[in-house]
C-alpha cells in the first residue's frame, strides 16, 4: 500500500469530519494549532475494536464503587459515568465483555434506564446500549464481573511470595478493561476517574491513580485520577502490599517478602525520572511508583499511570534488567500522554517508548550500554521478520487488525521496527533538532490521541518544513506501510558485544569455557553470548558451559530463558528440572512462548510441553493462556 493512497484517504476523512464537526481529536487539536502548522488538519479514524460512538456521546469521567470478593472471584458494585452528549443522541454505547448488568439508572434521582446487551462478537464482547435523553448527564450501572473476567487474575496465597494472602491484579491493555468495567474501551477516548474500592481488611488496594501507602482498618480505599486517560490504563491491584520510598517523587510497592530486594533493584528510579525529564520535558503525572507483582504477571511491565506494574523476574539482584523500568517510565510520555488512537497505530506507543527507553539508559549508563540494548533489539527484530516472513502484513508499522484480536499486533515490529524508524529520523536531522521536535510533539499533543497519518503529516510539516526533499528520500511509505525492513535502516554496532563475539569464537576454536575473559560481563553480554552460540551444540559442550558459567542455576530470568532454548534444542536434560520450575512459576508470556515453541518441535518435547503446561496453566494469566492454548492445541 503506498503513502499517496493514505494521503488521499486522510484528506477524504478530514473533509468528512470538517463537514460534520464531530471529531473529538480534531476539535481538541485545532484549538492548539500554532501559526506554524495551521494548514495541518488532524483526522480521526474509527476504532474497529470498540462499540463506542464517541462522536455522538462520550464518557468524560467515571466513578467506581466496587467491592473485591476473593471468595466469589468477582468485583461487584457500580460505575457512574459522566457523559457529553454531543449530538443529543438517544443511545449511549459502551463496551462490555462477560459482565452481568444488574441495573442502570440516570441522574441524581437514579431514574431507571432501559438498556440492551448486543450480541457477542468475537474478541470484542457485547455492546451495552443505554437509552438516554439529551438531558442525561450521568448514568449509573450496577454490575458484577465474571470469575473468568479476562483482565483479572485472582491468585491463591500459594501463588504469592508471602504465601499467606490472596492477590488480585488487572491487565487492561489492549481491550480487556471492558471485562471489569462497562466503559468506552477505545484508546482514542479519555476520561478522568475516581474510585472507592472495598477489600478484605488485611489487604491494600492500589490503582493507576493517587495511591495510599499504608493499609487501613476498614479496608476501604479511595482513589483519584484527575488527568484524562484511555480505558486501557485503568488498573487495580489488591494484596498484602507494603511501600517504601525511593526518593521525593518515586517509590516501590511489593509484598513484604520482596520489598527489600525491590528497593535495592530500583535504587536509581528517582535519577531515571530526572534523566527522562531532562530529555523530553516535565513528567506530567505527579508521583511515579512501581508495583512488583507476583510472577504470574503476563508482561514484563505495564505502564499504568503513576504506578507501573512490573514482573518480579526483573529482580536479578544486580540491577541489570532495569531498562524495563526505563521503558515503562518512558510510556508516561509516549503512550500515556500522547496515545495511539487505535491499536493499528500501536507502533506510535511502543516504537517511541523503546527509542525513549534507550535514550534514558544512555543518559544514565552511557552509550556503550545503550548500544548493547539496541543490538539485542535488532536481533529480536530480524528474528521476528524471519518468523512472520518478510512479505507479511504483520511486519508493517501501521497494522491491519480489523476482525482480529489487537493482541495479535503485539510483536517486535511495533517495538523494534518502530525504534529503527525513529532512529533513521534522528540520524537524518541530527539529535538536537530531533529532540526539540519530539519534546514539542509530546507537549503539543498531551492528553490526546495520535494516529499514524496525523503523525506523518505533523512530522513533515514540523521537522522537514525547510527540506521536503529530505522527507521524500526517507522511504517513509516503505517504513510505515511496507513489509520487511527497508534498506536505510541504521546499522548498530556495540563495542562491548564485539568482545563477546571474540570469546564465542575462541571457545569454538578450542579455548576452554572457564578460560574465556568474561569477568566484567553484564547480563546483556551474557545474553548475547548465549544467543551467539551455534544451534548445533552437543551435550558435552552444554555441560562444559554450564560447569563454567552456572547458566542452569542463574538467578537472571533473561539468561535462564535464553539458555533453556539451547537446553531444549540439544535435549540437555540436566537443565530440565529448572526449566520445568521456571515454566510453572513464571507467567511472563515473552519467556513462555519461545520455550514452549522450542519444546513442541520434537514428539518427545511435545509430550514434555503438554505435561508441564497441564501443571502450569492454572498459574498463567488469561493473555498468556490465550496464546499458549493456540500454540499447544
Ligand atoms: N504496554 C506494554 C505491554 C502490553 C502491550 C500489554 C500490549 C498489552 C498489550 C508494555 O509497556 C511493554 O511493552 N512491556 C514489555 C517490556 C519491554 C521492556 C519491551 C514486556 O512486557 O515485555
Ligand atoms: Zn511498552
Amino acid at each position: 500500500m503506498n503513502f499517496r493512497f493514505h494521503y488521499n484517504f486522510v484528506i477524504f476523512i478530514t473533509l468528512l469530519f470538517t463537514a460534520c464537526q464531530q471529531s473529538a481529536t480534531e476539535q481538541a487539536t485545532s484549538t492548539q494549532q500554532t501559526t506554524h502548522n495551521d494548514t495541518l488538519s488532524m483526522s480521526s479514524q474509527p476504532d474497529v475494536h470498540s462499540f463506542a460512538r464517541p462522536n455522538e456521546a462520550v464518557v468524560k469521567h467515571l466513578s467506581l464503587d466496587l467491592t473485591v470478593d476473593f471468595n466469589s472471584k468477582t468485583l461487584a458494585g457500580k460505575v457512574s459515568l459522566n457523559i457529553d452528549n454531543k449530538t443529543q443522541t438517544d443511545t449511549l454505547y459502551l463496551d462490555t465483555y462477560n459482565l452481568t448488568i444488574n441495573k442502570v439508572t440516570a441522574g441524581a434521582e437514579e431514574k431507571p434506564v432501559t438498556y440492551t446487551l448486543g450480541k457477542k462478537v468475537e474478541h470484542l464482547g457485547q455492546a451495552l446500549a443505554l437509552v438516554i435523553t439529551p438531558e442525561v448527564k450521568q448514568v449509573h450501572i450496577y454490575y458484577t464481573t465474571s470469575p473468568q473476567a479476562e483482565a483479572l487474575q485472582w491468585l491463591t496465597p500459594q501463588q504469592t511470595a508471602g504465601k499467606k494472602y490472596p492477590f488480585l491484579f488487572t491487565q487492561s491493555q489492549a481491550i480487556l478493561a471492558r471485562t471489569w468495567v462497562p466503559i468506552q474501551d477505545s484508546p482514542g477516548i479519555r476520561f478522568t476517574y475516581d474510585a472507592k474500592i472495598k477489600v478484605p481488611a488485611e489487604l491494600l488496594a492500589l490503582m493507576s491513580a493517587d495511591n495510599p501507602t499504608v493499609k487501613n482498618a476498614e479496608g476501604v480505599y479511595t482513589f483519584k485520577m484527575d488527568k484524562p486517560i484511555p480505558a486501557y490504563l485503568l488498573a487495580l491491584s489488591v494484596g498484602d502490599l507494603a511501600f517504601e520510598s525511593l526518593g521525593p517523587n518515586t517509590g516501590v510497592y511489593a509484598e513484604p517478602a520482596t520489598l527489600k530486594k525491590s528497593v535495592y533493584e530500583f535504587a536509581d528510579l528517582e535519577k531515571m525520572l530526572g534523566a527522562a525529564e531532562k530529555i523530553y520535558g516535565k513528567y506530567a503525572w505527579g508521583r511515579y511508583d512501581l508495583l512488583v507483582l507476583p510472577p504470574s504477571f503476563p508482561f514484563g511491565g505495564m505502564e499504568n499511570p503513576k504506578l507501573t506494574f512490573a514482573t518480579p523476574t526483573i529482580l536479578a539482584g544486580d540491577r541489570s534488567l532495569i531498562s524495563l523500568v526505563a521503558h515503562e517510565l518512558a510510556h508516561s510520555w509516549s503512550g500515556n500522554l500522547v496515545t495511539n488512537q487505535t491499536w493499528n497505530d500501536f507502533w506510535l506507543n511502543e516504537g517511541f517508548t523503546v527509542y525513549f527507553e534507550r535514550r534514558i539508559m544512555e543518559e544514565l549508563y552511557g552509550k556503550p550500554y545503550a548500544d548493547m540494548l539496541a543490538l539485542l533489539g535488532y536481533q529480536d527484530l530480524m528474528q521476528t521478520v524471519e518468523e512472520f516472513g518478510k512479505d507479511s502484513k504483520d511486519t508493517q508499522l501501521k497494522l491491519e487488525l480489523a476482525g482480529r484480536n489487537p493482541d495479535d499486533g503485539v510483536s517486535d515490529i511495533a517495538y523494534e521496527k518502530g525504534f529503527s524508524f525513529l532512529l533513521v529520523l534522528e540520524k537524518t536531522v541530527g539529535r538536537e533538532k530531533w529532540d526539540a521536535f519530539v519534546k514539542n510533539y509530546f507537549q503539543k499533543f498531551s492528553f490526546q490521541s495520535m494516529n499514524t497519518e496525523n503523525f506523518l503529516n505533523y512530522l513533515k510539516a514540523e521537522l522537514f518544513a525547510d527540506n521536503p526533499q529530505q522527507f521524500d528520500q526517507l522511504n517513509i511509505q516503505e517504513w510505515v506501510y511496507g513489509q520487511g525492513i527497508p534498506a536505510n535502516i541504521v546499522k548498530i554496532s556495540s563495542e562491548r558485544f564485539e568482545a563477546v563475539d571474540t570469546a564465542v569464537q575462541q571457545w569454538q576454536q578450542g579455548t576452554p569455557a572457564a578460560q574465556l575473559k568474561t569477568k566484567e560481563w553484564s547480563s546483556h553480554e551474557w545474553l548475547h553470548f548465549i544467543r551467539q552460540l551455534p544451534d548445533s551444540l552437543n551435550i558435552s559442550q552444554m555441560s562444559e558451559l554450564d560447569k563454567a558459567f552456572y547458566f542452569t542455576d542463574s538467578g537472571n530470568s533473561e539468561i535462564l530463558a535464553a539458555w533453556f532454548e539451547h537446553a531444549i534444542q540439544t535435549q540437555y536434560k540436566p537443565a530440565y528440572p529448572a526449566l520445568e520450575k521456571f515454566l510453572i512459576s513464571v507467567g511472563r508470556r515473552k519467556f513462555l512462548t519461545p520455550l514452549y515453541q522450542a519444546l513442541i518441535k520434537t514428539p518427545e518435547g511435545k509430550k514434555t510441553a503438554h505435561q508441564i503446561y497441564a501443571k502450569a496453566r492454572p498459574n498463567y494469566h488469561f493473555v498468556a493462556v490465550n496464546t499458549l492454548d493456540s500454540l499447544l492445541k
